[in-house]
């Protein structure tokens, strides 16, 4: 079978792994691949576009793709494909435009949120006009003070503060100053939750769901969860303080409703919906919507799971995920993921990557990577994610940090307290 997979991440190299593994014989084809994703493909294209997708899968014969980031299904690759007569017969995983506003704007989802009775925090959606109503709605809240620009901002649209003056003045910076551009046209004000975070992961036919494993990633840089956001700087799977009554709660509060909103409103959607979910006095509040696996999250997610990776994905198109038996291996996996210096801010790269050989019982999933002179150097912020399993978290821990003393390259960032919090 010949499917495109689009992205170039380690989430995306997860996926080639396991296609490459499937039962059946795949032939995978990618757009600027990074160095591991390169060595599965049978050709590689640049630079993306979705006239790019369009003739990879004339020219290729693509059957399937699946798109791995949120950015083109927020901007309508699913419906690109679908309304094309010469390349419409593809199977493609991942909703459509419609679908993928549950990540593209934060107003969508948490009207869709209101709308299906699903567990979130109150809030409140702002434009330029009513900026003076918005500063006073800040006057009468309380603090900390959590501002969303409506659409995607590269991981940066949240803003958290603690004093009314800032609030107003990050407020002024989107709203007024167009900060995000068009994705800080709107933005939603929103009561602050506390509690423990966790991410959970279903995948949806259009009809049937089944759930995977739940994980817990590590966004900030700093070690005490401190510091700058990053894509993710670890991951661990299963969580241990998601125990049968919550895990319960978040079935019967939170995917239910989210499917059969998803249904009842008619939404075009077949792919991957990852809920990002705050533990609050054990009760589960949805904080985000995305449309995708998670990064890291994916690479413990994944290879935990048993079955044919293939089978799951033809099983989305087909509409026969209650057919499937998804078995979950129960051993516990960790990421600890290595990232380049000044990441998340400036970083250098093209720095040669040593020791992926000398690699012992951890799977390494890359990211930030280039061939050159078939050589793997650094090419981005997060370079590789060192994944390990064991019969405790701890001890696959110990492994991914074990492993990570053989792999050098100038730079190498990573926190050493994944985990730290459980
Ligand atoms: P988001 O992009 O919506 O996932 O937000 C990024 C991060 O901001 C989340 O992972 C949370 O850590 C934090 N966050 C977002 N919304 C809230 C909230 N209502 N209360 C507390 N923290 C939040
Ligand atoms: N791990 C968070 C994300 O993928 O957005």
């Amino acid at each position: 079978m010949n499917i495109l997979i689009i992205g170039n991440g380690a989430r995306e190299h997860v996926f080639f792994k396991l296609l490459a593994e499937s039962f059946a014989k795949t032939n995978l084809f990618s757009i600027n691949p990074n160095a591991a994703i390169q060595k599965l493909s049978s050709a590689t294209y640049k630079p993306f576009s979705f006239n790019l997708v369009k003739e990879i899968i004339k020219s290729s014969t693509i059957e399937m793709v699946i798109v791995g980031p949120e950015n083109p299904l927020i901007d309508g690759v699913y419906d690109f494909i679908k309304s094309d007569s010469e390349i419409n017969h593809v199977s493609v995983i991942g909703p459509s435009q419609n679908g993928a506003q549950l990540e593209g704007s934060k107003k969508f989802a948490k009207d869709f949120m209101y709308r299906n009775n699903i567990p979130t925090a109150s809030s409140k959606t702002f434009t330029k006009e009513t900026f003076l109503d918005a500063c006073d709605f800040l006057k009468k809240s309380s603090s900390p003070y959590v501002l969303k620009a409506d659409g995607p901002a590269a991981g940066k649209g949240v803003v958290i503060l603690e004093s009314v003056e800032d609030a107003i003045a990050e407020l002024k910076s989107m709203l007024i100053d167009s900060k995000f551009g068009e994705s800080s046209k709107k933005v939603v004000i929103e009561e602050f939750l506390s509690g423990i975070e966790m991410s959970c992961f279903v995948i949806f036919d259009g009809k049937n769901y089944i759930t995977l494993p739940y994980a817990k990633d590590y966004k900030r840089i700093g070690e005490g969860d401190v510091g700058l956001n990053t894509g993710g700087m670890g991951s661990i799977s299963p969580v241990s303080f998601i125990n049968t009554d919550l895990d319960k709660k978040i079935h019967e509060k939170i995917i239910k409703p989210t499917i059969n909103g998803i249904i009842k409103e008619q939404i075009n959607y077949k792919g991957f919906i990852f809920i990002g979910l705050i533990n609050v006095d054990n009760e589960p509040y949805v904080i985000e919507y995305n449309v995708r696996m998670g990064d890291p999250e994916t690479q413990v997610v994944l290879p935990r799971i048993e079955n044919d990776f293939l089978k799951i994905m033809l099983a989305i198109e087909n509409q026969t995920l209650d057919k499937i038996n998804l078995k979950v291996n129960p051993d516990h996996f960790s990421n600890v993921v290595l990232a380049s210096k000044g990441y998340p801010e400036k970083y250098e790269k093209g720095f040669d990557i040593a020791g992926l050989n000398n690699v012992e019982d951890s799977i390494i999933f890359q990211a930030g990577t280039t061939l050159v002179e078939n050589k793997t150097i650094t090419n981005g912020g997060r370079v590789l994610s060192v994944v390990s399993r064991d019969k405790t978290f701890q001890r696959a821990l110990k492994k991914s940090y074990s492993n990570i003393e053989k792999i050098n390259f100038e730079g190498k960032t990573f926190r050493k307290d994944i985990g730290f919090d459980l």
